[in-house]
């Protein structure tokens, strides 16, 4: 299965931004886990701090060459309806992913644009959620080997 994941603003921090909410390693290291982990599938990574790559990257993905998205908008997830109505586009099942509970935290933060458009959303797992919501797209997808 080829899976693209896209994360959002100060996201590129991880492992140093904020680590008792958001963890002690960058997601690129992460990101090698997974590749492992996971390494039947194709995986993908994409970060922006912009609203309009993220969108873009999104729209690229219309041309057919993924089976699944993993996106975690960070900020924008609370704030994008541009990046919401580009996810509308999408044919592919979506998991949203939180590092944090974003449900357990201030107000501001409770509300999700995404959630409406995702087959599946996973806060507050930490770095984990993201090997969760792969786990989800590949089990959807019907294909039980990794
Ligand atoms: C986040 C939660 C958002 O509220 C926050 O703005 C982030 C990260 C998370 O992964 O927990 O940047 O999406």
């Amino acid at each position: 299965m080829r899976i693209k994941i896209i994360n959002g603003p100060n996201l590129n921090m991880l492992g140093k931004r904020q680590p008792e909410i958001y963890g002690s390693i960058s997601f690129e290291a992460y990101f090698s886990i997974l590749a492992t982990t996971f390494s039947g599938h194709e995986l993908s990574y994409f970060q922006s701090n912009h609203e309009g790559a993220i969108i873009d990257e999104i729209q690229d993905m219309m041309n057919g060459t993924y089976d699944g998205l993993v996106i975690n908008p960070a900020a924008y997830t609370h704030t994008s309806i541009a990046i919401a109505d580009a996810l509308a586009m999408l044919s592919v099942p979506i998991a949203e992913v939180h590092i944090s509970n974003i449900y357990e935290r201030e107000p501001f933060r409770q509300h999700s644009f995404v959630q409406p458009l995702a087959a599946v959303t996973i806060a507050g797992k930490g770095l984990e959620g993201y090997k969760t919501a792969i786990e989800f797209l590949i089990g959807k997808n019907g294909n039980a080997h990794n």
